[in-house]
């Protein structure tokens, strides 16, 4: 497992469409240990290929609960809402409010390609909508309806 550079703001990989995976191969696998390796190793709650450079459909996310690696990851229900705080490794220093579905339930493939489905509430449904919007080449700010300063969220 090895640390990879995380992408900020401003670079274009973060903006582009992420391709479908097609092969369930040891690169894939080692690209998604090194994705935890780096999402820990930056204390991070979440990460998707294109922060690392790799414009594949691939997330990890680990909300306290575990570690959830998610391949070709899709939307397939969403209920309710939430307004809360979000940050992003890729945007460093800005924090937001951004507006996300209360629950989510998304479909993905494993790392060896067998479907599967995960329901997520709260946390986890933003951390899925969030990843999944790095997919698709977008960033919170884009959706942010309210900055808010560093310090207001460590008091949240
Ligand atoms: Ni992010």
């Amino acid at each position: 497992m090895a640390i990879r550079q995380i992408r900020k703001i401003g670079d274009e990989v973060l903006t582009k469409r992420a391709r479908e995976v097609d092969k369930f191969d040891d690169r894939l696998a080692t690209l998604l240990d090194d994705m935890v390796e780096t999402m820990r190793h930056a204390d991070g709650i979440g990460l998707a290929a294109p922060q690392v450079g790799i414009l594949k459909r691939a997330v990890v996310i680990d909300v306290g609960d575990g570690v959830i690696e998610l391949v070709n990851p899709e939307l397939v229900a969403a209920k309710g809402e939430q307004v809360d705080i979000e940050g992003c490794l890729s945007v460093p220093g800005k924090y937001g409010e951004v507006k996300r579905p209360q629950i989510v339930i998304v479909r993905a493939q494993d790392r060896h390609g067998k479907t599967f489905e995960v329901t997520g509430e709260g946390l986890l449904a933003r951390a899925l909508c969030h990843e999944i919007d790095h997919l698709d080449g977008k960033l919170f700010v884009d959706k942010v309806i309210r900055f808010v300063d560093p310090e207001e969220r460590e008091n949240d």
